[in-house]
């Protein structure tokens, strides 16, 4: 059997009120029950994550997702949340090495720790890397390679399958970037990623591990991007916002 593909949903600090987010799961799950070869997450604000649950049909492609984690389990931590909160409200998945959380200082160090935090809960990391800038000259291939490297320091060979890669461009990211990247240039950046898993990991461990991308993913480009960028999914930010827009890029990745 094939394995499935994955698209996630990145709510950022979407929308502004329960209600809103209650109508949008609703809504977002009742198409990922009708998916046949896709698993669908969605990572809300931590706050919503119990609206989800509350929220009416099951779905056994649905999934929820958080879009941040701290490195300790309890404690003094104000603000924080951790990974056995979430794992205990039903969390799956985690976004971790997001580039806007990067932006607020987390570096590689930490958050690899936050990736090995995750795998000891029993969840999904989905680390983000992505370079800031894509020059000509390629330098950006080496800014991924240790971002992939030193994100997942410490990680063994027994959990490397477990972790998706969520490449990101950020030039390409928000509905202000502009495009997406191209499908073809994907392409061959999703086999650089897996030749710099490869030196760590070993070839066969590297095939294994899910690439996903994301930067703009649209209900116009989605079927382009799925079918020639060589990823497992998506990770979506603004059009995961609005329920039309969403299923599109659903049903272009499971029709793939
Ligand atoms: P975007 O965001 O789809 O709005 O470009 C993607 C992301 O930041 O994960």
């Amino acid at each position: 059997m094939k394995p499935k593909k994955i698209v996630i949903a990145n709510w950022k600090m979407n929308p502004v009120t329960a209600s809103e987010a209650k109508v949008l799961f609703t809504q977002i799950k009742k198409k990922a029950s009708l998916l046949k070869r896709t698993h669908v997450v969605i990572a809300p604000p931590s706050l919503y994550i119990s609206v989800s649950t509350q929220s009416t049909k099951k779905s056994k492609n649905f999934f929820l997702g958080a879009q941040n984690v701290h490195t300790h389990t309890s404690g003094a931590y104000t603000g924080e949340v951790s990974a056995p909160m979430l794992k205990d409200s039903g969390v799956s998945y985690v976004i971790v090495g997001h580039s806007e959380r990067r932006a607020t200082g987390e570096t590689d160090e930490l958050i690899s720790k936050k990736v090995q935090t995750i795998l000891s809960n029993k969840m999904i990391p989905v680390l983000c890397v992505g370079e800031r800038e894509h020059d000509q000259n390629g330098l950006y291939l080496s800014t991924l390679a240790n971002q992939i490297k030193n994100s997942l320091i410490g990680v063994l060979k027994l959990d490397i399958s477990q972790v998706i890669i969520a490449y990101e461009p950020v030039w390409a990211i928000g509905k202000t970037a502009g495009e997406a990247m191209d499908s073809h240039k994907l392409h061959e950046t999703t086999l650089f990623i897996r030749k710099v898993l490869g030196e760590v990991y070993g070839r066969l461990l590297a095939d294994s591990v899910k690439i996903i991308y994301g930067g703009s993913v649209e209900a116009e480009n989605a079927s382009e991007l799925i079918q020639n960028g060589n990823v497992s999914g998506f990770l979506v930010g603004h059009a995961s916002l609005s329920a039309l827009s969403f299923s599109d890029i659903l049903k272009s990745v499971d029709n793939a």
